[in-house]
């Protein structure tokens, strides 16, 4: 199998089930215009997050990672009237493009952007969310899966992207950081009696890659 192969599905289910969208094909415009790195999650995998958000009818969720908001719109627009999502961003740049992108999808009053390393935001932030989705530098995960516990309730629905990495996340020898990171906060959810967690691979347009889903007990 190949990722031109896996590239033909993604575009073929995509074009099935995920109409087209203006604001969400300007966001991604808007991000290569601007040179941003292409990391936003897939349109399938978008859908999937705002589906799941609307099956657990999340009113709050946090996302740590915005690049240039591509996730961001997909979740706040699961949200119900009076949601809210609060999303962090590290980068000026990617701020920047991704303010605007939500502006232009209407959302300027539903997102809340914070600019800065996430630690720092997370600090200032009052939970509990019912989602938070960890999308950012991989090895600070451990640090936001701590932050994201603290921040749920029971019902919580934790999601991080990123977590098979083509595979290398099996080698504990890794000298990747990312790898690292993503092992330790596999190893954090398992060891933690209040989440119950399982994780998909994938493959599709972004190549070959995995989420992690725990629910907060
Ligand atoms: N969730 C986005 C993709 C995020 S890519 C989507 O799917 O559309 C990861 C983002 O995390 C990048 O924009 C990067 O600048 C940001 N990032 C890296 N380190 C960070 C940190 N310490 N705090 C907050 N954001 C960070
Ligand atoms: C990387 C980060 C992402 O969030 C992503 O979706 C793909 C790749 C990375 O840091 O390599
Ligand atoms: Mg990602």
């Amino acid at each position: 199998m190949t990722q031109e192969r896996w590239t033909a599905v993604d575009d073929y289910l995509t074009g099935a089930l995920v109409p087209s969208d203006a604001a969400l094909e300007a966001a991604l415009d808007a991000s290569d215009a601007a040179a941003l790195p292409r990391e936003a999650v897939s349109p399938t995998q978008g859908k999937l997050l705002h589906l799941l958000a609307r099956s657990i009818g999340a009113k709050n969720i946090l996302e740590i990672g915005t690049l240039g908001g591509y996730s961001t719109i997909w979740l706040a627009r699961a949200l119900p009237t009076g949601g809210r999502l609060v999303t962090l961003e590290a980068n000026a740049t990617h701020a920047e493009v991704a303010r605007s992108n939500i502006a232009n999808a209407g959302l300027a009053d539903i997102v809340t952007l914070h600019q800065g390393p996430a630690l720092d935001s997370l600090a200032t932030l009052a939970g509990p969310f019912d989602m938070i989705f960890i999308d950012a530098d991989k090895p600070s995960n451990p640090a936001y899966l701590e932050w994201a516990v603290k921040l749920s309730r029971p019902g919580t629905l934790i999601i991080g992207d990123n977590v098979v990495r083509d595979g290398a996340v099996t080698d504990p020898t890794s000298a990747d950081p990312k790898v690292q990171g993503v092992r330790r906060f596999i190893e954090l959810i398992a060891e933690n009696p209040r989440l119950d967690a399982t994780a998909l691979q994938t493959v599709g347009s972004k190549g070959y890659d995995g989420f992690v889903l725990a629910l907060v007990t």
